[in-house]
């Protein structure tokens, strides 16, 4: 066996240790100690070649621990006549070190993509439809798009601007958006009036309502759109029955309750409550509006996915005012894929021949348009299991296949991160460098901002950084998709630092 341990990629005693442990496959109780990797190295009883690379760095990051380590091994090669250590001065890193996996799909390059569909679903026609809409709603106002300069400029970019959904119409995410939108869609089309407007006050009266008759709606959800659509349904005087899956948080259950949805409990995770769902709909008669689609229910994806671009026409008016034509890059959260292809579609859309650079960003626990993206077929791809990530919103295992179609086609680079990235953008955002505003998000919604900063603080691979390409002319654009919508496990996180970034990321190492 022949292990290769690279000083440059060891920043702490740690790290050191970790290194040892992941290369010898020591065992999990290894004690992390110089006489504890003596005691492992003496038990080695097959031919090891350990070639320690870069070495000198290693003296000047951990400076005697190094000499140390050194002579302790030294002294086990001389003990233990499996081992051999060499310790090659020159060569290069064998690794490059970063805290997330990613693929370069359409790596900015406007030839590789198929804007077509995206300019046909997300004409600006359509978000204005949606915005006229939505302006009419009770306490509408448009969500603030917040300037982070000092951090921006701490990461070396020429601004980061985050449009902060945890405003929405007090519902702590832009789920609503989505839903709402669909439901006066849908009403319109039962009404025979598709190519009317139809007014907020004539959508609640009774006259709207003895029209129609008996309706109820219905979705699944993993929290925020089901909170949505029972507002909505609220609103509008709608029954709403809603389908969580079991690990669904007591908070996120109670938030949707209180706008007066029934709430079913089911059995397994996200996608199973979509099936049961679907299922229920079809026997009792109900309207499913869901935000996800399937083979032969598209069309009210498609509206949730048109209701979403309003926010895009609000981030665009407020970049206009701000003199800034359009971001460079757009970092955008997938769980189903929905929301991040509203934002692709739209900026594809509006922008076809000169796009922003597109990177989703997934839970590893749930990456199914990752997956699907990295199987290579051009089909959509399904992540089984627990999909137990702390991103609730992103825990998906379905891709919805017409979300998936325009993120395949346009978006440029795919990236999965841990639970800490998420967990450390929320620490980011919610406790700024001095001068930027606060920002309360979620674990779902602050996953742009984890991603981003590890991408400019983790070594990270040298053809992704020259893809990225992000540097002090770069404008970067994402969504804080949600706020605080789980109160304890947001307390864990930030006031107790769970889900901490592994010591081998962290800035301070
Ligand atoms: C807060 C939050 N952000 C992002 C998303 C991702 O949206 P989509 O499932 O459309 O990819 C969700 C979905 O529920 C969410 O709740």
């Amino acid at each position: 066996m022949k292990v290769i341990l690279d000083g440059l990629m060891i920043h702490t005693k740690a790290d050191l240790h970790d290194a040892f442990a992941q290369a010898l496959q020591l065992p999990e109780w290894y004690g992390r100690n110089l006489d504890a990797l003596h005691d492992c190295l003496t038990d080695i009883h097959e031919q090891t070649q350990i070639v320690l690379c870069n070495y000198p760095q290693l003296e000047q990051t951990l400076g005697p621990y190094a000499h140390r380590l050194q002579t302790m091994l030294r002294h086990a090669e001389q003990t233990n006549s499996f081992i051999r250590i060499l310790f090659d001065q020159k060569q290069e890193a064998p690794t490059v070190k970063n805290n997330f996996k990613f693929i370069i799909h359409n790596n900015g390059d406007v030839s590789k993509k198929a804007p077509e569909k995206a300019t046909q679903m997300f004409r600006m026609e359509y978000g204005r439809d949606a915005r006229k809409f939505h302006r009419q709603i009770p306490g509408y106002e448009m969500t603030p798009l917040v300037a982070l300069p000092n951090l921006a400029h701490l990461l070396g970019l020429g601004g980061i601007y985050v449009k902060n959904e945890a405003m929405r119409l007090h519902m702590n995410s832009f789920k609503v958006m989505g839903g709402s939108y669909a439901i006066y869609r849908l009403v319109k089309q039962l009404l025979g009036k598709e190519n009317e407007d139809l007014s907020f006050e004539y959508m609640v009266s009774d006259e709207c309502h003895k029209a129609l008759g008996d309706l109820t709606f219905c979705s699944a959800t993993d929290g925020n759109h089901g909170r949505g659509l029972a507002w909505a349904c609220q609103k509008l005087n709608y029954p709403c029955k809603i389908y969580v899956h079991s690990e669904t948080s007591q908070p996120r259950i109670d938030a949707i309750r209180k706008f007066g949805a029934e709430v079913t409990v089911v059995d397994g995770n996200y996608d199973d409550a979509v099936r049961q769902a679907a299922e229920d709909a079809k026997k009792n008669g109900w309207y499913v509006v869901s935000d996800t689609s399937w083979p032969g229910y598209e069309e009210i994806p498609t509206w949730i996915m048109q209701g979403y671009n309003s926010i895009m026409l609000e981030t665009q008016e407020q970049f206009s005012a701000m003199g800034i034509v359009k971001p460079t890059h757009v970092f955008v959260q997938a769980g189903v894929g929905a929301m991040a292809a509203s934002v692709v579609g739209f900026y594809s859309a509006l922008f076809p021949e000169d796009p922003p650079l597109f990177i989703v960003v997934e839970p590893d626990k749930a990456p199914c348009i990752y997956e699907s993206i990295a199987a290579g077929d051009g089909e959509c791809h399904s992540v089984e299991g627990a999909l137990d990530t702390i991103m609730a919103g992103l825990a998906c295992g379905d891709p919805s296949p017409v979300a998936f179609d325009i993120l395949k086609n346009n978006a440029d680079i795919f990236i999965q991160v841990p639970d800490n990235v998420a967990a450390r953008g929320m620490r980011i955002l919610g406790c700024p460098l001095h001068g930027d505003p606060l920002v309360i998000s979620g674990e779902s919604g602050a996953v742009p901002l984890g991603t981003l900063f590890a991408l400019q603080t983790d070594e990270i691979d040298p053809e992704l950084k020259k893809v990225l390409n992000l540097n002090s002319d770069s404008t970067v654009f994402m969504i804080n998709t949600e706020g605080n919508t789980d109160p304890i496990e947001f307390r864990r996180i930030i006031w107790d630092g769970k889900d901490p970034v592994p010591e081998r990321y962290r800035i301070d190492k």
